[in-house]
């Protein structure tokens, strides 16, 4: 009996000299003393060769030695998570999370919903139309037939595998397209991308973006036209003054180009409306009778307005982008000034 008094002497010197500091350290504790196959249970399968007179006073001390090495499992335990970051060794929860950035939107995105937004409260719907198009409804059904002098205002981009198809020049081509196959009333707005072969610089660029208008019904008149952009620029501009010039589309007749008041310099005269006091936003006119016929459309019933402008012009005004090429460089410092806007 000598002998497992002694043995428990030098388990217990075994655990007073254990140090834990990881979770690890501490799992190999408790397998070692306290595991099913561990230590204490094993000392404790002693009682049954002690005789039957020294039972009583084993009894206490195999008892005394478990409680002993559970007490010692508590003070390790307690100490490593008082050492919070040693709990687990991989993972430290208290560090603060990897910031995840909110996107913003484009500008052109912004002054594009804007403006669609604006016609859907006048009953506007939204139409859209292939990029890649043909000439038919790019130019063809437009009025525009082939060798049409207005064919050389816009610098088109042919393509090269098959010249019968080109990119849009202008989101008129839609127009042509709803005509095609729907009937009147039409009342839509049709936002897109178009493209012209222009040589890039702050002022020009071989893509940017238009919405287009269109309205076709009984008794369209010129003055329902007006009253419609000027809800539109008080809409997006407030107060800005609003001018017509009288000017020339193949599909319209009569045809006007509109002005707004200059929203840098309030009319004054700055650089962006090269000292005039007027910015042009928007060319417009009566749907042209021949193309209203060229889709089936009587002429003799149904009149119709259209316009278009170039989304770019709009939030240059809005704003005050003044380099056409900052739209597509993607400078996170130039798209990040947009953050909030919807
Ligand atoms: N398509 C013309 C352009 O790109 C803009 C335009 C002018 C559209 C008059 C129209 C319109 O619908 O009626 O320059």
């Amino acid at each position: 009996m000598d002998e497992l008094l002694q043995q428990i002497e030098n388990y217990k010197q075994e655990v007073t000299a254990y140090n834990a500091s990881t979770q690890d350290e501490l799992e190999t504790y408790r397998i070692k003393f306290l595991g099913t196959k561990g230590i204490v249970k094993t000392v404790l399968g002693e009682m049954k060769n002690v005789p039957n007179e020294s039972k009583k006073e084993f009894g206490l001390i195999l008892n005394a030695f478990k409680v002993f090495t559970e007490e010692k499992f508590e003070q390790l335990k307690e100490s490593i998570s008082a050492n919070g970051q040693q709990v687990s060794s991989k993972i430290d929860w208290s560090l603060p999370g990897d910031p995840v950035p909110a996107g913003t939107r484009h500008p052109l995105s912004i002054v594009r919903n804007q403006m669609v937004s604006i016609f859907k409260r006048l009953g506007f719907a939204v139409a859209e139309g292939p990029e890649i198009e043909d000439d038919w409804h790019n130019f063809t059904a437009l009025n525009l037939p082939e060798n049409h002098p207005a064919r050389d205002m816009q610098d088109t981009f042919y393509l090269h595998q098959n010249p019968d198809y080109l990119l849009r020049t202008h989101t008129s081509s839609v127009q042509a397209r709803i005509m095609e196959k729907q009937k009147p009333p039409i009342r839509i707005v049709c936002p897109g991308r178009v493209y012209r072969n222009e040589t890039i610089s702050a002022r020009a660029h071989c893509f940017f973006h238009q919405v287009e208008g269109l309205y076709v019904d009984e008794n369209v008149s010129f003055a329902d036209l007006k009253q419609t952009l000027y809800f539109f620029v008080k809409e997006m501009f407030g107060d800005a003054k609003v001018r017509f010039r009288p000017s020339y589309f193949p599909f319209t007749e009569p045809s006007a180009e509109m002005d707004i008041s200059c929203t840098v310099c309030g009319g004054k005269g700055c650089s962006l409306c090269k000292h005039t006091g007027w910015v042009e936003i928007l060319g417009c006119g009566m749907v042209h009778p021949k193309m209203l016929d060229n889709f089936g459309i009587d002429s003799e019933n149904y009149t119709g307005f259209a316009f278009g402008m170039g989304v770019e012009r709009i939030c240059q005004l809005k704003f005050r982008v003044n380099d056409l090429r900052l739209y597509s460089q993607n400078d996170i410092r130039f798209l990040r000034q947009f953050t909030g806007a919807v």
